[in-house]
């Protein structure tokens, strides 16, 4: 037994995710941190919403609300969305606690007493009708490339050519309009990484050894150009005040931290907030977890934008402030989910919406096709044709075919009880060897964070159970001899038991209904490879009921209503 830390890249608080950002991070974080439950370790799945910064502010904006106010809210909305999906956080938090405010000015008064961070003036652009500096973003003006006039000071989305505030012509406030704009000089703090580089160099040389290609390629790509002074605060109402005791004119001045400063700092937040949390009675200690925690073995989620801040910068900060927090032993990252090829997009509703799936289907549905095909090393593509392929065929027709076969045929002829007599044959054993062998590889996936092959296992694990009925046929079996029936009834009712356990970490809700079935004393948490196919687990006797059909079958209708809603093809 050992002890796992376990997070996914914070959401940001903007807007409902959609599908891409599911299996893109807190889904495979998910299947993950119930495995190891299952397995018996001592996990802490962290997560929480990523509540500063510009988008929040511009989203609130639109809402027409103070930002607390859009963003208290919004953090409700998704983390009901993430309870629909079966997400097993042990916190699920917001980066606007007061906890990660004062470890994230903890971290900057620590960079500060060790040399790497430095005020610096810059000049940034005034709007004196809105009282404050513009970000780059709320300054919008014709684009000096292309003549776009709706270019923002950051990047003309027209041309995507990367742009200046001061590039613009007749620049303008995004927020009120004004273009009584002028330029002036104002401090901010700068993050020295560039006096990291060789440290967070020999961090990564040491500790990425095992870690899959698409995060330590894009570590070394972004470390090959060099770890650059960057930034740190911002000129915005809403974010982690500069600590006044270590920088009081700036503290004065009203600036924020920067959101990709505090949001990596919000893991240890949001188990702060956990700690905070605790039931009378239940003592957690967040340190434990996370200060000369050696014991802890430390793995994070997250698509591969997402990288370069989780290997290279985050770990720059840790290594920056020179006390032992958890630094992450695996980094898991992904490519992206396209639909149908082209981009999910917000703006232009385009692709699925972690609500709308769930408006329309089942979570496990949406689990099982996602992680079955999660984009690991390749983008990978939903369509709904792939979609309701992938649901008839492996849920419906593999796994659900099979539990309600077997249960309503045994119940017909034996009752409602696991028939007794006969004993395992030649076809028994040639299954128990298969389904060990299957399992074993099954765990090794998992272990292994491969999802895709974890998937086929699983997969693998139901048809094994298929095949054994095709090849006994009780319901021939039945009118010669009833006990060999008997045999094959009761072999398959413990596959049925062995699927509830070990697919919970994929579909846990059907897990949770198959484990319901039999009326027994079941507190296993997993099924080692020999116990596989024992008929002990589930004896002779026992009671069970027939579930519901598991999974409804996708009909050619629900799939032109789900076209027509959602958009089909046409990129
Ligand atoms: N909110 C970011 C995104 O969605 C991820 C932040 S991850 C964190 O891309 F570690 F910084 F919190
Ligand atoms: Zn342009």
């Amino acid at each position: 037994m050992a002890r796992h830390l376990v997070t996914s890249a914070l959401p940001y608080i903007n807007g409902i995710k959609h599908l891409g950002n599911m299996v893109g991070s807190m889904l495979p974080a998910d299947v993950y941190a119930r495995y190891l439950r299952q397995r018996g370790h001592d996990v802490l799945y962290i997560c929480a919403t990523d509540e500063h910064g510009t988008p929040a502010e511009l989203a609130a904006a639109e809402a027409g609300l103070p930002v607390a106010e859009f963003c208290a809210g919004a953090h409700e909305t998704q983390k009901k969305i993430y309870a629909g999906f079966g997400l097993s956080f042990d916190h699920f938090g917001r980066s606007s606690s007061t906890q990660n405010a004062e470890t994230t000015q903890h971290f900057a008064r620590r960079l500060h007493e060790h040399g790497f961070i430095e005020e610096r003036a810059i000049r940034q652009v005034y709007s004196p009708v809105d009282g404050r500096f513009l970000p780059d973003r709320y300054v919008e003006g014709t684009c000096p490339h292309c003549g776009y006039d709706r270019a923002r000071g950051d990047q003309c989305e027209n041309c995507t050519r990367v742009l200046d505030p001061t590039d613009l012509i007749d620049p303008r406030s995004a927020i009120s309009g004004s273009t009584d704009l002028e330029v002036r000089e104002t401090k901010h703090l700068f993050l020295l990484q560039s006096k990291l580089q060789a440290e967070v160099e020999a961090w990564i040389d040491q500790n990425s050894k095992d870690w899959p290609l698409l995060s330590t390629s894009i570590a070394r790509k972004w470390l090959a150009e060099g770890l650059h002074d960057r930034a740190i605060t911002r000129d915005l109402e809403w974010g982690v005040p500069v600590p006044a005791d270590t920088w009081p004119e700036l503290a004065a001045d009203g600036k924020v931290f920067y959101v990709w400063f505090d949001a990596p700092i919000e893991y240890i937040g949001s188990t702060q907030e956990w700690a905070d949390a605790a039931p009378v009675g239940e003592a957690r200690d967040w340190k434990s977890w996370w200060y000369e925690a050696d014991d802890v073995r430390y793995t994070q989620f997250m698509a591969k934008d997402n990288v370069p801040f989780h290997t290279v910068m985050f770990p720059a900060t840790q290594l920056g402030v020179r006390e032992p927090w958890t630094m992450v032993d695996y980094v898991k990252g992904f490519s992206w989910l396209t639909y149908y090829g082209g981009k999910f997009s917000t703006s232009q509703k385009r692709g699925v919406f972690t609500d709308a799936a769930l408006e329309i289907l089942p979570a496990d549905y949406w689990r099982w096709y996602l992680i079955a095909n999660a984009p690991e090393s390749d983008d990978s593509s939903f369509t709904w044709e792939h979609f309701a392929g992938t649901v008839n065929k492996d849920l419906a027709d593999t796994l659900g075919n099979f539990v309600n076969r077997v249960l309503t045929f045994s119940a017909k002829r034996f009752g409602e009880t696991v028939p007794a007599g006969g004993e395992p044959g030649e076809a028994e054993e040639k299954l128990g060897a298969e389904v060990s062998r299957l399992l074993a590889e099954y765990e090794g996936h998992l272990e292994a964070l491969q999802y895709r092959k974890a998937a086929n296992s699983l997969r693998a694990l139901w048809s094994a159970g298929n095949a054994y009925l095709v090849e006994k046929e009780p319901w021939k079996q039945v009118k010669v001899d009833p006990e060999a029936a008997a045999v094959s009834l009761r072999t398959a009712m413990n596959l049925i038991r062995l699927y509830a356990v070990v697919s919970e970490p994929f579909v846990p809700q059907t897990a949770s209904t198959l484990r319901g079935v039999f009326t027994l004393d079941d507190t296993a948490t997993w099924v080692s490879p020999e116990a596989a196919t024992s008929l002990d687990a589930v004896p002779a006797g026992t009671a069970f009921t027939v579930p519901p059909v598991l999974f409804a079958k996708i009909s050619d209708d629900d799939l032109d209503a789900y076209r027509e809603r959602f958009g089909g093809g046409e990129v």
